[in-house]
């Protein structure tokens, strides 16, 4: 018999509602039942429920809180457990409310009184808490993954079009060349501030709640630093009110699955864009298209489009999270059993749009050719004109009004700047010597952009490099 509980708490606990129901006289409103239960959406945290419970038995045993041959029972009692719902036969009840009760329930079913006992110097406050926080921590490790093989994909890509050359835009409107490498990058470096964003978020939630019981603490000499040692958190979480009502952790995930829907979003645009026969700069594998019911030409981007409406799906996933924080008196209020479901469904999404973008960018066919027309259609090498002529010592303003006025010229005769004559560029400015057309290529533009952060080819293999690099050791 364990020291912690005397032989009148183990007798049996009525019917209905039996971690409470000493308290009432009549049982809960089937209604209320449904309302207030979770357990269809938390048992997913079954697994993290079951290993927290081990770790905070083998605590209890080792503070000598409960004896050895409860600990081995509850050890082995939750092994069956563990098994039972791996293989679908675990009987959930909506009656038991959540994920906890449902395990706590068929536990001492299984062991007995040693069963009742796992629940010393614990409350269902403290141990949700920390169910979620295990269940983050393996969630962003998950979606850390998913991130890098999007990131691989795109480096995959970006490699051999390198010197690719694409219209840059800027309102949409051609702006300067630059290469279609160069824009993948782009989408890199967003990528690999996501993996920055879970990180700091995972460090942040990475300490132990256990411990806080319902909200004041427990009066039983338990370990802390054990349990949290034995459950890979970096620490405890030192007020035990901040412990149980703490969901600052599900804002920050939450806020960087919206910013990562929100990169895909914008990559999922220019893809529709990149799509569209007018562009005409990539195609998608037929696997990620579908076609119409009625029109028999289509080939539509509908991932690259879900993807960018699921967006909109996590940004209310985060609204909500904060919204239902805000107004929460301390400590663990009812309220806080809301946060699953936006938690789940971000962290769904994400990972499942992660993975098949991984796929689908792999996938992308590029048509350089629709893309070098493209450039060389918007007078993307103004810029470069006007540069020369700030190499020739003229001021860039006056430069820019000469470039300008020879720019309303060409679009006026349906030419490029390169179709002007010798003569007609030295006519625009003295200044202007045959050499001038090296500028006005689109190679010769993009290559000046030799400098970190720049579009120059030499610029995007390096940097492709240093990310292969930084991705080798993530
Ligand atoms: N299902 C609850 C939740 O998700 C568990 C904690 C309930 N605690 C309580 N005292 N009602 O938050």
């Amino acid at each position: 018999m364990s020291p912690a509980f005397p032989a009148i708490m183990t007798e049996q606990l009525s019917k209905k509602n039996e971690a409470w129901s000493g308290r009432f006289s009549e049982p809960v409103a089937e209604l209320v039942q449904q309302y207030t239960a979770s357990i269809d959406f938390d048992k997913r945290l079954a697994h993290y429920d079951i290993q927290a419970s081990l770790a905070h038995a083998a605590m209890l045993a080792k503070c000598g809180l409960i004896s050895q041959a409860d600990l081995a029972a509850i050890e082995t009692g939750m092994a069956r457990i563990a098994a039972e719902i791996s293989a679908g036969s675990f009987k959930w009840s909506i009656e038991l409310e959540d994920v906890h009760l449902n395990i706590e329930k068929r536990l001492t079913e299984l062991i007995g009184d040693a069963g009742k006992r796992l629940h010393t110097a614990r409350s269902r406050n403290d141990q949700v808490a920390t169910d979620i926080r295990l269940w983050l921590r393996a969630t962003i490790d998950e979606l850390c993954a998913a991130l890098v093989a999007v990131q691989g994909a795109l480096l995959d890509l970006a490699e051999p079009h390198a010197a690719t050359v694409m219209p840059g835009f800027t309102h949409l409107q051609v702006a300067q060349p630059i290469s279609f490498g160069h824009h993948l990058l782009a989408y890199v470096e967003m990528f690999s501030r996501d993996v920055t964003r879970l990180t700091d978020c995972r460090a942040r939630a990475n300490f132990l709640p256990l411990g806080a019981a319902a909200l004041a603490g427990t009066s039983f000499a338990i370990d802390r630093d054990q349990l949290a040692t034995a459950l890979g958190f970096s620490g405890v979480c030192h007020n035990s009110l901040d412990a149980v009502s703490d969901r600052d952790f599900a804002v920050e995930f939450c806020a960087a699955c919206t910013l990562i829907m929100t990169h895909i979003s914008r990559l999922s645009e220019e893809i529709i864009l990149w799509m569209n026969p007018a562009f005409a700069f990539i195609d998608l594998a037929d696997r990620f298209c579908t076609g119409s019911s009625i029109m028999p030409q289509k080939k539509n981007p509908d991932v690259a489009e879900l993807a960018r409406g699921k967006s909109a799906r996590a940004l209310g996933n985060l609204v909500a999270l904060v919204t239902l924080i805000k107004a929460q008196p301390l400590a663990y209020n009812k309220d806080n059993q809301e946060d699953k479901e936006p938690l789940f469904d971000s962290a769904d999404t994400v990972l499942m749009t992660l993975r098949i973008y991984a796929d689908m960018i792999a996938g992308i066919r590029v048509n350089a050719k629709a893309m070098r027309s493209a450039a060389e259609r918007g007078f993307a090498t103004a810029t470069d004109l006007a540069d020369y002529l700030v190499r020739r010592g003229l001021a860039f303003r006056d430069a820019h009004e000469i470039v300008a006025r020879a720019v309303r010229d060409c679009a006026a005769r349906g030419i490029g700047l390169d179709g002007l004559s010798d003569a007609e560029l030295l006519a625009l400015s003295p200044l202007i010597e045959p050499a001038a057309r090296a500028s006005l290529t689109l190679e010769g533009s993009i290559a000046a952009r030799n400098h970190v952060g720049g579009t120059a080819p030499v610029r995007v293999k390096a940097e492709i490099e240093a990310h292969r690099k930084r991705l080798a050791t993530a």
